[in-house]
Parts: structure tokens; sequence; C-alpha cells
């Protein structure tokens, strides 16, 4: 997919965060010049146009958008510090403060701050689509709210433009506490709005036996999947414990190494 990136209509000229921007996805500049999204894409012969607001940047896609918004982990740690709700992934993984937690297929980022949340150390979040890479991380990079405890674990949360297996395989034996997986299901819920954008430029592949070999290596405590509850995945890819509530068709895989 070719990228190009140009500002909202209402800014005239390139901002230094633009700027950095640029250098280091080296996705290149096009001025706005007054032009829609259509024509610009047109011209580019470009299938993606982010264009950068001040709030950070959008990615249009046809007729769907992605940007960064903590919407999902917001309402889930806000559940936690209003009622105690217990969140299904701090429990599957069981993070302590002291844990380092490793997302290999980070998306929107929700999954990685609600765990950044409950942990002291920086997170790091894996995506292999390029695109879904760099919205997430300038995203959170340019994210402002003055929740403080939403502000600091997406701050923590360092995101990288690597595929899982590759990176996995790069890292020493008991190099981090706990290994997370949330792959694409292998068959889609139902049309959420949010995912569809995300679906349309998501890496589809399903995790292989040689990435969670690889993650049972690396990791000192958990390795931990979400998957549809009845999902033939648990079983291919040898997690022995299916942990999930009662009313919710998604469940967690865990394998304690
Ligand atoms: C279901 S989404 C993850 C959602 C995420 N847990 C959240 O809370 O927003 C799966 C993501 O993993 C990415 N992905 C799939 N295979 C991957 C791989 N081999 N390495 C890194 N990322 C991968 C996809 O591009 C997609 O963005």
């Amino acid at each position: 997919m070719r990228l190009i990136v140009t500002t909202s209509q209402s800014v005239k000229k390139e901002s230094d965060i633009l700027k950095e921007f640029i250098k280091e996805t080296e996705i290149e500049y096009v001025p706005r010049n007054r032009k829609s999204i259509a024509v610009l894409s047109a011209e580019n012969d470009a299938q993606g146009i982010i264009v950068w607001h001040d709030e950070g940047p959008v990615l249009h896609v046809g007729e769907e958008k992605l940007f960064f918004h903590p919407s999902m982990a917001k309402n889930r740690l806000a559940s936690y510090r209003k009622y105690q709700t217990e969140d299904l992934l701090i429990k599957a993984c069981e993070i302590k403060n002291s844990d380092s937690f490793l997302d290999c297929t980070l998306g929107m980022g929700a999954d990685a701050i609600v765990a950044s949340y409950f942990s002291d150390k920086p997170v790091l979040g894996l995506e292999s689509s390029f695109p879904i890479a760099v919205i997430i991380k300038w995203g959170m990079k340019t994210y402002q709210t003055r929740i403080p405890w939403l502000t600091e674990p997406i701050k923590k949360i360092e995101v990288c433009h690597r595929n899982h297996y590759e990176f996995l395989k790069e890292l020493k034996d008991d190099s981090l506490d706990i290994v997370y997986f949330d792959p694409m299901f292998r068959q889609p819920l139902m049309a959420s709005k949010p995912i569809n954008a995300l679906r349309a430029i998501a890496d589809p592949s399903p995790v292989t036996r040689e990435s969670i070999a690889e993650a049972c290596r690396v990791a000192r405590k958990k390795v931990v999947m979400k998957e549809q509850v009845k999902s033939s995945e648990f079983e291919k890819l040898n997690f022995n414990k299916v942990f999930h509530s009662p009313h919710n068709r998604i469940g967690y895989g865990i394998i304690t190494v």
C-alpha cells in the first residue's frame, strides 16, 4: 500500500513533530493545497493518506479511518479503578508490578495500555502492519489527556514495526516475563466500526507453532493468547489451559513456562 502524508486543511505549514514523523517513517509528504483526500489519493496513486492533525495522525483508507484512541483501555481501567472489576487479560497473565510484558500483536494498543497500567516496567508492542504501527506509535506519542492514570501507561509503551516471529527469534532465553498474542480472529466476531478500519490493513496471519515455541523460550513466566473460546487454535498451538468468563465468547489460552 502506498502511503503519503499531508496536513489537515486548517494547518498551513509542517510542524516540528510532523517533520520528525516524516524523517523517521520516510513517508512522502504532499502539501495539502486545499485538495480533498480523494484528489490527493488519485494524483499520488496512494491507497493510504495520513492526515496530520494537531491531535495526531489519521489514516484514511477508502471510506475507513484509523487513528489512535485509548477508549477501550480507558473503559477497562476506569471500571477497575471504580468498581475493582477484574480485567480478564490481567487475570490470565497474572501481571505483577515488576513484570515485563511483550505484546506481539499491538493493533490499537488497548491490551498493551491495560498491561502497562498494571506493571511498572515499559511495555513493548510489536506490529507487523506498517500503517498500523506508524499510526499507533505516533498517535500514542501525540495523545494528550489530563488523566494521569491513562497518560502514564500510554507513554510507557514502545511501539516497534516488527513481525513477532522474527523479533522473538532474536531475543535471549528467559529475557522477559510475559509474552502475549492477540491475532486477528480466524472468524471475525461481528462488524465493529473501529475494528473495520484496522481489519482492512491488519496482518491476518495466524500465530504459528514456531512463534509459540520461541515465545516459550523467551518468557520467564507465561505465554498467553486471546482467541474465541471455541477456536481450534488453542489446541493446535498446545495451550493447555483456556480461561474465560461465563458469558464471554473470548478466551485466554495460557502456557505457564
Ligand atoms: C486483533 S489485533 C490486536 C488488538 C490489540 N490486542 C488491541 O488491544 O488493540 C491483531 C494485530 O496483530 C497484528 N499482527 C498480526 N500478525 C502479526 C505478527 N506476526 N507480528 C506482529 N503483529 C502482527 C495485526 O496487524 C493486528 O494489528
